[in-house]
């Protein structure tokens, strides 16, 4: 556990290794949109935020459908250059890492080209649209030997790792309950256009693949493997205005939302919803923790705070829920940012992110377990199948198996 040792005031202007001899790493970046920028911003803050940087991001090449677009966000994020097929991202010989950013149904294909041409793989979630898809993308990135890293964020948030220290140091307790609950509203007119994220072709799944690869992500992060479900997922809207035709519908054929019991190999079981229709919800990505001992909660939308509770406080009248602003100089990544206080957001994860990729690669450190691999990107396709497969069948218990 940590000891307060520096509040950060009296730091910001320190020169650490001014001449340090860092090392570059070329990135080739497939999408440039809502992933292409918040990867893009990652890259370029972490070589001096988080200086002495493990290596200095290239930022080589980016790759798009549209050549207008692409090449006006090549100059916007400061890519040498651009391109309009994936394969010339993979032909590049300066890239040294694929980041594929792109939309679901083209995670697999062009991150297992790249693995095979010897590139260091990043993929966004839901790593694949299927197990199956997934487990050929660890796979080939396994047997080529390269890095592999699946973009679960919220595993960079520096509560969230906190959050995981006080579960491992056994600060809680015995495990009893993992409630996480993610809800958005962006869908719910129903005059919102059928984009890729409604179509199964493309997205493979709704809600589930979307907001719950987030959440399954972090109880596996935090509490461990879930060995068995029951779950339900319900579509609301089943068409929807096609974006270019808006006269014309087409239909929805993902899930709009889902609920989810688990149980866990430890012991504890537990509860994971999310949807895209929670009124009111922007970005209300939450879990709260019940153990013997204590429990926390934390809401992304607060993401510098973590709510703590411990039984055992002293005095007895002082006893309750706090909130705990996770920005001192000891708590994850903080020494990078600012004097305690001096809060982030949500953009910063990726810069976390990347900097421990990065780390991993140059050092020779594993991606697991703070970072998410690619069986880490299968195993939670492969709960997510085990959520959609009981909801078929009626809300049935699933077992979770490898
Ligand atoms: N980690 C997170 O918090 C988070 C948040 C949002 C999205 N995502 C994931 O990131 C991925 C992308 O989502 P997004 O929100 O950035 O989508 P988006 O629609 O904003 O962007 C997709 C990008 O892919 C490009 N693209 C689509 N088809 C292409 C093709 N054939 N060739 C080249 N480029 C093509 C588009 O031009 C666009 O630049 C998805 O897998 C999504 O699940 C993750």
């Amino acid at each position: 556990m940590g000891v307060a040792k520096e509040v950060g005031f009296t730091t910001m202007g320190d020169v650490k290794d001014p001449l340090v001899d860092i090392p570059t790493v070329g990135f080739g970046m497939l999408g440039y949109a809502f992933m292409g920028k918040a990867h893009s911003n990652g890259l370029k803050k972490l070589p001096y935020m988080m200086y002495p940087p493990p290596a200095v991001p290239v930022l080589v090449n980016i790759a798009g459908r549209t050549e207008r677009a692409v090449a006006a966000a090549a100059k916007r994020f400061g890519f040498k250059r651009y391109c309009t097929d994936w394969k010339d991202l993979v032909a590049d010989e300066e890239v040294q890492v694929l980041d594929n950013g792109a939309p679901n149904n083209l995670h697999a294909e062009p991150t297992i080209a790249a693995a095979e041409a010897g590139k260091h793989v990043v993929c966004e979630k839901p790593l694949g649209r299927t197990p199956k898809e997934s487990k050929a993308m660890w796979q080939a990135a396994r047997e080529a030997g390269v890095k592999h890293m699946a973009c679960f964020n919220y595993r960079f948030v520096p509560a969230v790792i906190q959050a995981r220290r006080l579960v491992k140091d056994g600060a809680l307790g015995e495990i009893f309950h993992f409630r996480a609950r993610y809800g958005q509203e962006w869908i719910v007119d129903p005059k919102f256009p059928r984009v890729w994220r409604l179509d199964k072709s493309v997205a493979g799944s709704g809600a589930l693949g979307d907001l719950g690869a987030h959440i399954v992500d972090l109880a596996r992060f935090i509490i461990g493997e879930p060995v068995a479900v029951n779950g339900l997922l319900k579509t609301f809207i089943k068409a929807r205005p096609l974006p270019d035709a808006p006269s014309k519908t087409g239909p929805v054929d993902v899930d709009d939302a889902f609920v989810a019991l688990f149980e866990f190999q430890s012991g504890a079981i537990g509860t994971m919803e999310a949807s895209r229709f929670s009124t009111g919800r922007k970005n209300f990505n939450t879990f709260e923790i019940n153990g013997s001992k204590g429990s926390i909660a934390f809401n992304l939308e607060r993401l510098n705070e973590l709510e703590v509770y411990l039984a055992d406080t002293q005095p007895a009248e002082a006893n309750g829920w706090r909130t705990v602003l996770v920005t001192e100089s000891f708590h994850p990544y903080w020494e990078n940012w600012w004097p305690h206080g001096h809060i982030i957001g949500w953009e910063h994860t990726f810069v976390h992110e990347f900097h421990h990729f990065l780390d991993c690669l140059i050092n020779g450190k594993d991606i697991s377990p703070q970072g998410a691999t690619f069986e880490d990107g299968y195993r939670c396709d492969v709960i997510l199948e085990a959520i959609a497969n009981s909801s078929a069948e009626g809300g049935a218990r699933v077992k979770i198996e490898y």
